[in-house]
């Protein structure tokens, strides 16, 4: 099955993607390095360098036609508290983005 999983270069994600790739499944990465390793990226994975929020991910979505989406680590809330801080007014809904990225490629 094609699976994408969000924040794949993550402590807990890339867990999740080994063992995806063990049970068979082909598996897309989408991660903007944020706090991610890249040493944490399997190797049978296709690997997406791109925040969830950018029209990328609409790109990502067209290109890779998951099946599953798997929405991993993306909680992170101090990454979020910064972000908010940094840019005001501008609050995100993450797994609003991904939803919102899937439903305008079709997926
Ligand atoms: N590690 C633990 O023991 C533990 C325990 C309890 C809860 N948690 C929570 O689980 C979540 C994941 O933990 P972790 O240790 O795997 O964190 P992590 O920082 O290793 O993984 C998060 C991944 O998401 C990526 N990411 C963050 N925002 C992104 C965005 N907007 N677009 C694309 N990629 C993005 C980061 O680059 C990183 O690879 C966190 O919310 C954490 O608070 C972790």
């Amino acid at each position: 099955m094609k699976t994408l999983v969000t924040g794949g270069a993550g402590f807990i994600a890339s867990h999740v993607c080994d063992r995806l790739l063990a049970l068979g499944h082909h598996v897309a990465i989408v991660d903007n390095l944020v706090t991610g390793k890249r040493e944490n990226l399997p190797e049978e994975a296709a690997f997406h360098e791109t925040d969830i929020c950018d029209q990328d991910l609409y790109d990502v979505f067209r290109a890779e036609q998951p099946e599953v989406v798997v929405l991993e680590s993306i909680a992170n809330p101090y990454y979020q508290i910064c972000h908010a801080v940094a840019n005001p007014g501008k609050g995100r809904d993450l797994i609003g983005e991904v939803i919102s990225s899937a439903e305008k490629s079709g997926n």
